[in-house]
């Protein structure tokens, strides 16, 4: 019976491939069958799944599985036991193909529907609107001012924080011994660089930089040694106002000023103008509005007087000019400055300066 034991053996060995595919395929066993249950399995754990299934495939059922060697037995066996042993390899060859389909189709039906869950969208749903940001009431103000003098022909300049003295105070026509120089007013760094205490500084890069005739504007930050107060802070807002030509007046002055403050405050909005002196100007001269609120007959936020004071103004000191080249004899011009922080606050009768500076959004998200 040698013929006998010999083919026993094949028909051992592809039995002992089957016990040992059930063995690997126990974990994945409840992926199949009428009681499969995959709930509970996230989408990464089964594709997991799905990728150890087709390694077990492989090994199971590739070419260099235990089962593909059984198939190559088929013709080797003795011919009267080849049919029934060909039945067998291909029985269970079938049996192991449909366990994997079943539990790999499960996998994947699954996959899907849990794919489907997660990039599905409620688009009856009301969307979420970002939380928009919204502009500082500086630069609110800043920003008509901006309109004002644009339409009047200015440009906008934009100058440095930190100056050396010859802008701040030397080309200004401000003496070295003059108040304004002191360290009690003016911040300086280490080096000997102040940090500008007026925009009034942009009057002499605008004019060398353009050259005249000019006309622009210059809104900056200014910094003043000051101990903060509902009225004052160390660092704040002011706008510089520079016209430089051929024939410039006083009367351009006015008209210019008077023009910003109705354009501001309304059309009935008169203005005065009070003698006054700075060292860049001559004639100096500061100047006030009739109150927007009580139209000058008196109240609060005018302190009574009907008039409100807003900033400094005069004809651009020859000095000045010849600073920058400029010919005295040839070019004429006018000068103002104010505080925007100032404008800002009786604009929105603010008690308090500080207010602006605090940055609580509570105060900012009134300014919309
Ligand atoms: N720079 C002055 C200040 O800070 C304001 C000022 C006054 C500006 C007269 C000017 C001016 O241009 O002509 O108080």
């Amino acid at each position: 019976m040698a013929d006998s034991e010999i083919d026993q053996e094949p028909t051992q060995q592809v039995e002992a491939a089957r016990k040992a595919f059930e063995q690997e395929f126990e974990r994945f066993a409840r992926f199949t069958g009428s009681s499969a249950n995959l709930s509970g399995l996230s989408l990464e754990q089964a594709i997991a799944e799905l990728r150890l299934l087709g390694e077990l495939r492989t090994r199971h059922l590739g070419k260099k599985s235990a089962l593909a060697s059984s198939k190559k037995m088929i013709g080797r066996v003795a011919p009267e036991l080849r049919a029934s042993y060909g039945q067998l390899v291909q029985s269970i060859e079938i049996a192991l193909l449909q366990t994997l389909d079943e539990a790999e189709q499960n996998l994947k039906n699954y996959i899907e529907a849990e794919r489907t869950i997660l990039e599905s969208i409620d688009v009856t749903m009301p969307g979420r609107r970002p939380r928009r940001g919204h502009r500082h009431p500086i630069t609110l103000v800043r920003e008509r001012l901006e309109d004002i003098f644009v339409a009047l022909g200015y440009a906008i300049e934009d100058g440095r924080e930190i100056e050396t003295d010859f802008y701040n105070f030397d080309a200004l026509n401000i003496p070295e011994n003059h108040p304004a120089r002191a360290s009690q007013d003016t911040f300086y760094t280490k080096e000997g660089f102040a940090l500008r205490s007026q925009t009034s500084t942009v009057q002499i890069h605008a004019m060398q930089r353009r050259g005249v005739p000019v006309r622009m504007i210059a809104p900056g930050r200014v910094f003043r040694r000051d101990t903060p107060d509902p009225t004052h802070n160390p660092m704040f807002f002011q706008v510089e106002g520079l016209c430089v030509d051929r024939g410039i007046t006083m009367a351009h002055l006015k008209g210019t000023v008077a023009e910003l403050l109705r354009r501001m405050f309304g059309p009935d909005t008169k203005t005065r103008f009070r003698p006054s002196y700075f060292p860049f100007t001559e004639p100096s001269a500061e100047f006030d509005f009739s109150c927007f609120k009580c139209k000058g007959a008196g109240c609060r936020i005018c302190k009574n007087s009907g008039w409100i004071e807003l900033g400094g103004s005069g004809m651009v000191h020859p000095n000045v000019l010849r600073a920058v080249g400029v010919d005295p004899g040839e070019f004429s011009g006018f000068a103002f400055g104010f505080g925007i922080d100032r404008m800002c606050s009786l604009m929105y009768e603010l008690d308090d300066i500080r207010l602006l500076f605090e940055n609580d959004v509570r105060f900012l998200e009134q300014f919309e």
